[in-house]
């Protein structure tokens, strides 16, 4: 045993592993069940992964005469593994308050939209802002969603529609993951709009011919690291047909697939997905019985996102249906300038209340699961002997206050840690 390790959490109330025995992804049966340690500790190496994690007095034998960097107390804590956000749009300029306020007074998201508002709106923003402004703000989301609980976020480009505001956007998340600590998976969603004045064909051919060629290009020379392709799949953004072509290139590529699709419309998005295998779908609020069957079948996760239906007044993704069907049901904040949450825990609580998940569920959904939903399952999502030591440590001795208390977490979060590092 090496004579020095990074970390150890010792005596928490419980620990939360969420699965065991190298488990990747978890449907019902497995979401219900999440394995909770009472009094136990948790061992972090030098190298920043779980050496260890298991009963107190059985951890303070193996580890005596061992030194630590930093030892937490975690008397009256709970532990559990960092929080995963499957879904975001965290890179933009110009806030969209006013719309909120259009919104609330009857208009929907598409009505918006169509007059120029908008994902329009942030585009030509976004195409305006300097790389570092855009940077400073997105490096002020990642430390809220973090002070949240989020240990590894996906985010997303999408608000250039051309090659170069979505290069600069890929770009400053590159920066991001270089500089910050949080984890990042990034996702190339130049499909997110047809720019306006141009057609579906035209922007699909611009992405295909132009766009992906270039990202393949920085790709291989190792300038920019992409990790998933997005498509807006909806009417009136981009049909069936242009998504297959579009999301079929970016796995050629090397890219996981992981679109928003079945939103607003049922579209057969989600038989699209899983003819393509793709890793996982967002949003599902119009998703159809086939959509669901096929989606089961295919081991493409769900990344369901209650604020999107919270705030624009849909049909709540049928969560419950997915579950029994044997889909594995992610979570995200999906944060952009129309649902401004940076908040994990605040999702799983809509989760739980406005799509009737068990708390489990939703904490499973919101570590292992969207974990999966990102490919990162075998490294992340659940507190496991070699996975990175990514935890959150509440101030209180029952785990699911952090789903059970609606805000003000900055009161219960009392360690957020990444590989190790208390952030
Ligand atoms: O996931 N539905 C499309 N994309 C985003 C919204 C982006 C925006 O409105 O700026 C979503 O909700
Ligand atoms: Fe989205």
């Amino acid at each position: 045993m090496s004579s020095s390790y990074r970390l150890l959490v010792k005596n928490a109330e419980q620990v939360v592993l969420i699965c065991k025995n190298g488990e990747k992804y978890l449907t019902k049966h497995g979401m219900q069940n999440v394995c909770v340690i009472e009094n136990a500790s948790v061992v972090i190496g030098r190298d920043g992964l779980i050496k260890a994690v298991g009963p107190a007095e059985t951890i303070t034998v193996q580890y005596s005469g061992v030194s630590f960097d930093e030892v937490i107390d975690a008397t009256g804590m709970c532990v559990l593994p960092g929080l995963v956000d499957a879904h975001t749009h965290p890179v933009w300029a110009g806030d969209r308050v006013h719309e909120f306020a259009m919104k609330l007074a009857g208009a929907t998201y598409m009505d918006v939209h169509r007059a120029g508002g908008g994902i329009h709106f942030t585009v030509e923003h976004t195409r305006a802002a300097t790389s570092s402004d855009l940077l400073a703000s997105l490096s002020s989301r990642l430390v809220r969603m973090q002070r949240a609980g989020t240990t590894l976020v996906e985010c997303k480009s999408g608000y250039g529609l051309e090659l170069q505001t979505e290069l600069k956007m890929l770009e400053v998340i590159e920066e991001a993951r270089r500089t910050l600590p949080i984890n990042i998976s990034s996702t190339y969603c130049g499909a997110h709009a047809v720019p306006k004045g141009k057609t579906v064909a035209e922007a699909t051919e611009n992405i295909l011919q132009v766009q992906l060629p270039r990202l393949k290009q920085k790709m291989n020379a190792g300038t920019l690291k992409v990790d998933n392709i997005d498509v807006f799949c909806e009417q009136g953004v981009f049909d069936l047909s242009s998504t297959r072509s579009i999301l079929k290139a970016g796995k050629d590529m090397g890219l996981n697939i992981n679109f928003h699709g079945d939103e607003l419309h049922p579209m057969n998005s989600a038989q699209l997905g899983a003819d393509l295998e793709a890793l996982a779908i967002s949003h599902l609020e119009e998703v159809t019985d086939e959509g669901i069957a096929a989606m089961a079948k295919a081991k493409t996760a769900a990344v369901l996102l209650p604020t999107t239906a919270y705030i624009l007044r849909l049909p709540q993704p049928r969560a419950r249906d997915m579950l029994e069907a044997g889909v594995i049901v992610a979570l995200g904040s999906d944060f952009n300038p129309n649902a401004y949450c940076c908040s994990m825990p605040l999702v799983m609580h809509l989760a739980c209340v406005n799509m009737r998940m068990s708390m489990p569920e939703a904490l499973a959904a919101a570590t292992i699961n969207a974990a999966y939903a990102l490919g990162r399952s075998h490294t992340h999502g659940s507190l496991e002997v070699n996975k990175q030591g990514d935890l959150v440590v509440l101030n209180t001795t029952r785990w699911e206050h952090l789903i059970y208390q609606l805000g003000g977490h900055q009161e219960l979060i009392r360690y957020v840690v990444i590989k190790g590092n208390v952030v």
